[in-house]
């Protein structure tokens, strides 16, 4: 990762005002649900995307980075037609203009070291640090909460993919220690105490590395699935159908994959309210049991893990951790394995030779522990 501050000199020959960060997130627990109206849990990651910037005295704005080669300079007129990476930045500038803000043309040089591909967010990541740096540069009146509504609309609407708001939420509201316990129809936030070293355990992360295929379309599936069946329940969202409704709504739906689906989403908001409950109490061990379910349930009734992220699941289950689940939108991505601090190394090992013996590419693993929020450096 090059320093961002050093990329900003060498492209735009002066300093930068400053220079801001924002991380990219795992989800404890809590898939899929955020479209729903329903509850997430995510934490961030230390791995972030970090962008400095300062004003520019030519119209417009100009954004270069570490992970491509060519500079992207667009002005107001030009926003709509921005395409690549550079359009999570434009997404950025055009929603903050659609929200009645004048944003200062700027100069921003970003780096990141956020896995790209491996579903931790790193383009909401990308939207954060520019939005928080856009944000502070030109002083404006935005406050952090009804942040992430605004860089979610860059994604959703610019970029075009139908996502929730749970990841710009994450990368701009987590904070260190702590998992956000969000409710995404109110959109009010808990910090919830998640001192993974206090209590002897850590969060291995296994990049299944699995190649992402079909992922818009089947995400987009899903979701349409949800709000198919929230429609013929006669629910504003798949949120207001309870656990204990659960059997009667599911009388109602006719096709058998809705059911499935319906049944994942209910019984997932309920998991991550035990969760959190278990969390409030201290009892982070015990949320193990709640991950497995979690992911059995994406695997058997959302129906999107694929063979990788189950062999990962189930080989470090097997190699005692106490809980494992796929994060994030599914089809590849990551797996997080709640384990004792020391096992570290050896559930490590195991599910690198059950990867070997499956003739999967090689994972990619690190123990995460949460770190911070969106932020400016000093
Ligand atoms: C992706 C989306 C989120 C959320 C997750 C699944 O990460 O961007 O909004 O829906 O998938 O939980």
């Amino acid at each position: 990762m090059t320093d961002a501050s050093t990329a900003f000199v060498t492209a735009f020959g002066s300093e930068p005002t400053g220079r801001w960060a924002a991380p990219g997130r795992v989800n404890l627990i809590g898939e899929h649900t955020d479209y729903n109206d329903g509850f997430v849990l995510p934490f961030a990651l230390r791995q972030r995307v970090v962008a400095a910037a300062g004003p520019s005295s030519e119209p417009g704005w100009t954004v270069c980075s570490d992970f491509a080669p060519d500079p992207v300079t667009f002005t107001s007129t030009e926003i709509g037609a921005v395409e690549g990476w550079a359009a999570y930045v434009a997404g950025v500038v055009w929603a903050l203009h659609d929200a009645g803000f004048d944003v200062p043309p700027a100069r921003i040089a970003l780096s990141s070291d956020v896995p790209v591909g491996a579903g931790v967010s790193s383009s909401a990541a990308l939207e954060s640090a520019v939005l928080t740096a856009l944000v502070d540069l030109g002083g404006l009146d935005l406050p952090v909460a009804a942040r992430p509504a605004l860089a979610q609309r860059a994604e959703n609407v610019y970029v075009g993919a139908p996502t929730g708001i749970m990841d710009q939420s994450a990368s701009i509201r987590c904070e260190q220690g702590r998992a956000l316990f969000l409710d995404c129809r109110s959109l009010e936030v808990e910090q919830i105490p998640f001192d993974l070293a206090d209590a002897g355990l850590a969060i291995l992360i296994i990049n299944s590395n699995a190649p992402h295929q079909h992922v818009d379309g089947e995400y987009g599936a899903r979701r349409k699935s949800c709000e198919e069946a929230a429609r013929i329940l006669g629910v504003p969202a798949l949120r207001d159908v309870s656990p204990a409704d659960l059997d009667e709504a599911l009388i109602k739906l006719d096709d058998e994959v809705m059911r499935r689906r319906v049944r994942h989403i209910v019984t997932e908001n309920q998991r991550v309210l035990d969760t959190v409950g278990l969390l409030r109490a201290g009892r982070i061990r015990e949320i193990g049991p709640l991950m497995t379910a979690s992911h059995a349930s994406m695997r058997d009734d959302f129906e999107i893990t694929v063979p990788e992220v189950d062999v990962a699941v189930l080989a470090s289950l097997a190699a005692g951790a106490y809980g494992a689940r796929m994060t994030g939108g599914g089809f590849g991505g990551c797996v997080l394995a709640l384990i004792d601090v020391g096992e570290a190394e050896r559930v490590t090992a195991a599910v690198a030779a059950a990867y070997a013996k499956s003739g999967f590419t090689a994972p990619t693993m690190w123990s995460a522990t949460p770190g911070p929020g969106a932020c400016r450096l000093p």
